[in-house]
């Protein structure tokens, strides 16, 4: 019987909850044991703090029952409660209970079950937390992470993050064998813990609105933050036509395109500037002028660039929104104003795609770990032309690394090629 804990890590994304939904209930119907890790791999670093009054979760107090009643209600009711709004301060300890008086504080290793995360898949953000964890880059901080899933009992890792996390994920499952030792040499753990644990089992499932994975065609919350930059640019096109103005609207994805480039297809923007296709440094705002100018000459009242945070030109010098405005504004002669979305695009329900793909994948997930022995390689949960699929989490993290690379080389074939493998074929 597979002891399984699930993680949220790195930026949060619209999806996040449906996963952790998906993979305590998946997990639950395989005859798993469940855990959620709050605050991503600082939870794991941090653990369970011993004499914390705390709230029972269902599955703590035994409750196996998909049904809620009375005082088992209200027990639910407080943990996402307490999830919520009883014990946000992750970096202050001990005081501030919410009026109810029973927290989650002290616990970052939590048994769930069943009605634990009962209608997660609606909600925003990440109910379970996300932290960028200092601790957790340091080898001590692994071992201390170890010893705390090996006290719960805890063998396997779900963890649902960007490529650094997942990164995170499979440098410690290589080094699983060796902080067991290490622990045991310590007598931190016991000899029966040492040999139950040997070792670790870990599937990644790639959460990011920026979808700037190799090997999977859409991560967890980039269709949400995708939506949401649609309805943001529906607004401005309002205000933008009343005053015939120009708009240039700066959207988030790091180092990636997608998101920029896309929503200039789902809107009709007048010009697009993303990392991978830099325009040429020495006439690039020729070209826009040129291009917007056609566009007015035509009657069009409003004028719409999206720029894309890591927006380049071709001599790799980043190429930013307000830059843009000053040349709509002195070349062309137009009352620009510049927005920037900003965390708006990264909140909020999930779509219904955000929903969909978390729920299959998060299933997917269960099964790999299930099928997992410690010679398979750790996966990563992905979708390829519509198909849930599986790759070695190594194989998607490192060729997405040699994506940035060719961009910084700026071999934006080589580029494109990597991220798709129908250009490459
Ligand atoms: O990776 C997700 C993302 O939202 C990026 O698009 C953006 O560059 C970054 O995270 C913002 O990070 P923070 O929330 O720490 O400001």
């Amino acid at each position: 019987k597979l002891k399984l804990a699930v993680l949220t890590s790195g930026g949060d994304s619209a999806g996040m909850n449906a996963v952790v939904r998906a993979v305590v209930k998946t997990a639950i119907i395989k005859g798993c044991e469940t855990w959620i890790v709050r605050e991503g791999y600082e939870g794991l670093v941090r653990g369970n703090t011993e004499g914390h009054r705390h709230t029972h979760t269902h599955a703590e107090k035994g409750g196996a029952s998909p049904r809620l009643k009375g005082a088992e209600f209200h027990e639910a009711e407080s943990f996402i409660h307490n999830l919520r709004y009883g014990d946000g301060e992750l970096l202050k300890d001990g005081t501030g209970d919410h009026p109810g008086g029973r927290t989650l504080k002290g616990r970052y290793i939590v048994r769930v079950g069943w009605d634990d995360v009962r209608g997660w898949f609606s909600e925003g953000g990440t109910l379970i937390g996300t932290a960028r964890s200092v601790a957790f880059r340091t080898r001590e901080g692994r071992l201390t992470a170890a010893q705390n899933m090996i006290k719960e009992g805890i063998d396997a890792l779900v963890v649902c993050g960007g490529d650094g996390s997942l990164t995170g994920a499979d440098v410690f499952r290589a080094e699983w064998p060796g902080l067991v030792s290490e622990l045991h040499n310590e007598k931190r753990i016991t000899d029966e813990q040492a040999t139950a644990h040997a070792h670790l089992k870990i599937v990644g499932l790639v959460g990011s609105i920026d979808n700037d994975m190799s090997m999977t065609d859409l991560t967890i919350g980039a269709p949400t933050a995708l939506h949401r930059i649609c309805e943001s640019i529906d607004n401005i096109n309002s205000t933008a036509y009343s005053h015939s103005r120009a708009f240039v609207l700066e959207v988030m994805g790091r180092h990636c395109g997608w998101l920029a480039l896309m929503a200039a297809v789902s809107c009709g923007a007048d010009f697009v500037l993303i990392p991978e296709n830099p325009p040429d440094a020495d006439n690039w705002a020729d070209e826009m002028c040129q291009s917007i100018q056609s566009h007015r000459d035509i009657g069009k009242r409003k004028t719409i660039v999206i720029v894309a945070e890591g927006a380049l030109d071709s001599k790799l010098q980043p190429i930013h929104s307000e830059q843009v405005k000053e040349i709509l504004s002195e070349r062309l002669g137009l009352d620009t104003r510049v927005t920037t979305l900003g965390h708006t695009q990264r909140g909020g329900r999930p779509c219904a795609m955000d929903r969909i793909l978390p729920t299959l994948q998060g299933i997917e997930a269960v099964e790999a770990l299930l099928e997992s022995t410690p010679d398979s390689p750790s996966y990563m949960i992905g979708v390829r032309e519509n198909k849930i699929t599986r790759v070695p989490l190594m194989d998607a993290v490192k060729m997405t690394r040699e994506v940035a690379q060719a961009i910084s080389e700026k071999n934006f074939e080589k580029a494109m090629s990597l991220r798709d493998p129908e250009f490459r074929e």
